[in-house]
């Protein structure tokens, strides 16, 4: 409804696409699109995570646009994005030389730490809250342009409010053409989910969203660490975006955790009975399971190694609204390791729909 709203708000605009090699940037296109954010426009750029949709985070009235693009609720804080420690000491306060150490250790990389914010943070970035969540991206192309804009760049995943975030570029204009000055174009993100969110603001750390550092890894560098209960208990969860509706593809999604054979045979159960109903029918499985049979099958890698079902899926939830199919069901895995990140986002995208078969 939020969303909805604020849609007609939206003035549409031309969008620049800068393709970009990462591995041989091109610097007069990271000028450009620096320049498009130091004056005060809309740039999404590619981070080892997902894309971001990104602003000059110190400057409120470009911030402002960000919630118009995405038709994202308000009191939903931005996190900025950072490309070397210094930037960090402007925009945080009360840090120690044991913060400056965990983010030499940690950054860049998939970590967003949260700290009491400084003067210099617009309340468009923290929703009117005292806190500010702050990343290192290892992303080149998000270093360079975060180096040439010179400031922060407050940015949320570059997804429109309740959509998937985007991995690639085709996935990005689906939601955003029209809708930012320039889109830089730099292939498929490395790691698919969004990046840990980790409250340093607490006696000791709590984890407020689940990625790709997960508890165990972060354990080593921040001991009494411990995850957010309210991510199990459903109770209002600290971080505001884990509330809202999220990573939802627009079908029906169940997801089952088991034993590999009883996954199958349940899936196969409900593969039938969607049948009889006419529903068109889309699977998610590893390249071990054999074929369903349905409307669409999207593979998401081998079990052995759920990096790539990270990697995959959200391109894939994308897939399957983009065929239209009624009905997904996905093979989920144990909540373990890497497993809780992403079963925290199949969670969220079969609104709460698990089936465990064990
Ligand atoms: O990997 C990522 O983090 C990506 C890329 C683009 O960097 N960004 C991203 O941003 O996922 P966003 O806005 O989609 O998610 C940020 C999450 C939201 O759940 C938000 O509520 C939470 O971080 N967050 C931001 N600032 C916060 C704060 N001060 N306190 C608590 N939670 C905060
Ligand atoms: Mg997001």
């Amino acid at each position: 409804m939020v969303s909805l709203s604020v849609e007609k708000k939206v003035k549409m605009i031309d969008t620049e696409i800068l393709k970009v090699d990462r591995k041989n940037i091109e610097l007069e296109k990271i000028k450009e699109a620096a320049r498009l954010i130091n004056k005060g426009d809309l740039v999404i750029f590619p981070t080892e995570t997902v894309y971001g949709l990104g602003a000059d985070g110190l400057n409120g009235e470009a911030c402002k646009k960000i919630f118009l693009a995405k038709g994202r609720p308000q009191d939903n804080p931005l996190i900025l994005h950072v490309a070397d420690l210094d930037m960090v000491s402007k925009l945080a306060v009360g840090l120690e030389d044991k913060d400056f150490d965990l983010m030499k250790n940690l950054w860049p990389g998939p970590l967003t730490l949260i700290y009491r914010k400084s003067h210099l943070v617009p309340d468009e970035v923290t929703a009117g809250g005292p806190t500010v969540g702050i990343r290192f991206p290892s992303n080149e192309i998000a270093n360079a342009l975060i180096r040439e804009a010179k400031t922060a760049i407050a940015a949320p995943s570059a997804n429109l409010s309740g959509k998937p975030s985007p991995t690639n570029s085709a996935d990005v204009k689906e939601d955003m053409d029209g809708r930012v000055s320039c889109i830089i174009d730099g292939g498929s993100s490395d790691i698919g989910i969004e990046s840990t969110v980790v409250d340093m603001t607490e006696k000791n750390p709590v984890i407020l969203r689940p990625g790709f550092y997960t508890l165990e890894y972060l354990e080593e560098y921040m001991p009494g660490i411990s995850i957010d209960p309210a991510l199990k208990t459903g109770a209002i969860p600290k971080s505001p975006g884990q509330k809202y509706r999220h990573y939802a593809p627009n079908a029906e999604m169940i997801t089952f955790v088991g034993q590999p054979k009883k996954v199958r045979a349940e899936i196969l159960s409900y593969i039938e009975a969607a049948k009889k109903e006419n529903k068109k029918i889309g699977v998610m499985s590893f390249d071990e399971d054999e074929a369903y049979g349905v409307d669409l099958e999207l593979k998401m890698g081998s079990f052995s190694d759920i990096s790539e079902m990270g990697r995959m899926l959200f391109s894939n939830l994308r897939k399957f609204d983009q065929a239209k199919v009624d009905l997904i069901l996905g093979v989920g895995v144990y909540e373990k390791g890497y497993g809780v990140s992403i079963m925290n986002r199949m969670k969220k995208a079969s609104s709460g729909k698990i089936i465990y078969v064990d």
